[in-house]
């Protein structure tokens, strides 16, 4: 496997990604991971990503030295060239005036990282320091105008190292690079798949587990059903799935999530109902902190009851992925994606209880995961869910939260996805792509808190208005709302005034976040 040392959240994912997408495993650990740690990893390669920081700043991340006496080769990209030179002697200056974007390149004597590719080339540059002098038994392989040590290499030592960034798509010949690195240098071979990751998976569960019991909370979202379904396949029966139903989930949404759980997967189902008490707590609340405290609280509330009541539990297996550390991380350290498993402080294990953790996915992004789940057999609408918040619909109802407005909420949005989810499968097929320029990315129903007067046959109503939320993003970071055509939204509109009781008015947010958030709550 290869090790890519993160020293910026950004960079080290998308190395990652291109290196399993090369069919070679990949795993990332944060930059100042000890040599000691990446020798027990084993890896046969590893390639130092680029950051964000100066080399020279006072808290620039650094690198064990030790990485480069494993005898393993090494392959650094912009941060990481210039940290591989000042770590090993050379030594790293300003350049008069930053390179960013595409830069002409060339090539200078021989190299066995760039073999195989043109003498002049586009390479995608983004840098205001460069290394200025190489350490000792390097050689230059390539220049640019602004840039006199473009890439570098010591090929006795097996040290490869570029200033540009081969990763990315704007350096055409960057697949090449690091075909060349991986094959020709480390002579790894291009065999990993998803499925033999799947066996490799159940197999590490397995020999952690044992005898013993692993306990998860299945919300039904796409990282907790990926765990749940390899835990079902390593574990069978000794995994207790509890599912916390709290009465505000979407609609026909509990019975899926029991339906796979209890027929396709051979896992220990505890369905929680806990409608009614969440139904009390929430009574008369509507200050929208406060029922994110309410709800979130007797969430591990009913967990920990149902943990401490099943015998025998030493692991609490969980969904994290690979962006969430880094988010954990990054808040932590203030950019810099090192501290690995800070979120774990999150689960607020009550007196005298503790589970180790077994977390699966947690070198993994979303699309990966989701490739999992299909390659694990869950339903394609668990597979490609949307987002949903734990919170539920209680977010969605602004103001108290009442069966009867519950009631309203589910139904109206059980329309909007059924329409935008046959919008997106048509631009599914003539685009071939999930997430196409114009497909939505979320979109729900939203309750506000008022009536209007509207007329209905020939009568006056004073009824419920609807709001449809639907909005394009990548990551929920920023998110534009959908330009969706009119004759989807006069189906939605006209669907849920004839179809819902209590409704006679559907409104549609055009606020992008920021100013806005996605939710409305
Ligand atoms: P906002 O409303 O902040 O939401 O723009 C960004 C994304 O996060 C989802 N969201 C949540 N997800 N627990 C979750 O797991 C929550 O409490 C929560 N609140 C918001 C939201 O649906 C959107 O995708």
């Amino acid at each position: 496997k290869v090790i890519v040392l993160d020293f910026g959240a950004q960079y080290g994912q998308l190395i990652a990604r291109r290196v399993r997408d090369l069919h070679v495993y990949s795993e990332i650990l944060p930059c100042d991971a000890p040599a000691s740690e990446i020798a027990a990893a084993q890896p046969s390669a590893i390639i130092l990503s680029g950051g964000p920081a100066s080399v020279y700043a006072e808290d620039a991340p650094k690198v064990d030295p030790g990485v480069f006496e494993l005898g393993v080769p090494v392959l650094g990209f912009c941060y990481g060239q210039q940290i591989m030179a000042t770590t090993l002697g050379g030594t790293v200056g300003h350049t008069e005036k930053g390179e960013y974007g595409a830069a002409p390149l060339t090539r200078k004597g021989e190299s066995r990282l760039l073999a195989n590719t043109p003498e002049e080339q586009t390479v995608w540059m983004s840098h205001r320091d460069a290394v200025s002098q190489v350490p000792e038994g390097f050689t230059i392989t390539s220049v640019t105008d602004t840039c006199p040590v473009a890439s570098m290499e010591c090929a006795e030592r097996n040290l490869y190292a570029t200033q540009f960034h081969p990763e990315v798509r704007h350096t055409p010949n960057g697949n090449q690079m690091l075909s060349n690195f991986l094959f020709d240098i480390c002579g790894l071979e291009a065999n990993w798949t998803m499925e033999g990751l799947i066996d490799s998976m159940v197999e590490d569960i397995r020999a952690k587990v044992g005898n013993d019991r692993v306990i998860l909370a299945l919300s039904g979202g796409v990282d907790s059903s990926v765990v749940a379904a390899l835990c079902a396949r390593a574990i069978g029966k000794q995994l207790t799935c509890v599912f916390v139903n709290h009465g505000l989930l979407r609609k026909n949404e509990p019975e899926q999530v029991e339906e796979v759980f209890t027929k396709q997967f051979d896992v220990d189902f505890v369905h929680v109902h806990a409608e009614e008490r969440y139904a009390k707590l929430l009574d008369g609340v509507t200050e929208p902190e406060q029922k994110r405290r309410i709800i979130g609280t007797q969430f591990w509330e009913e967990f920990f009851t149902v943990a401490q009541h099943t015998g025998g539990v030493k692991y609490l297996a969980q969904g994290t992925i690979y962006p969430d550390i880094i988010e954990s991380g990054a808040r932590k350290t203030g950019g810099k994606a090192s501290t690995i498993k800070s979120h774990h402080n999150l689960i607020p294990f009550p007196e005298g209880v503790h589970f180790d953790l077994i977390e699966p996915l947690d070198h993994f992004f979303k699309d990966e995961v989701r490739a999992l789940g299909t390659a694990l057999g869950l339903p394609d609408y668990i597979v490609h869910r949307q987002p949903f918040p734990g919170p539920g619909l209680a977010i969605r109802i602004i103001g108290s939260v009442s069966p009867e407005k519950l009631e309203i909420l589910k139904n109206a949005d059980a329309i909007v996805r059924e329409e935008l989810d046959a919008y997106n499968a048509r631009l599914f097929e003539e685009t071939g792509e999930r997430n196409s320029e114009h497909s939505c990315w979320q979109y729900f129903a939203v309750l506000p808190d008022i009536r209007s007067v509207g007329v209905m046959g020939d009568e006056r109503t004073y009824a419920r208005p609807i709001i449809l939320r639907a909005v394009e993003s990548s990551d929920a970071m920023t998110a534009d709302w959908a330009k969706l055509p009119y004759d989807v939204l006069a189906r939605i509109s006209g669907r849920i005034v004839a179809e819902v009781p209590g409704v006679n008015r559907v409104a549609y947010d055009i606020t992008s976040k920021p100013p806005a958030t996605i939710e409305w709550e």
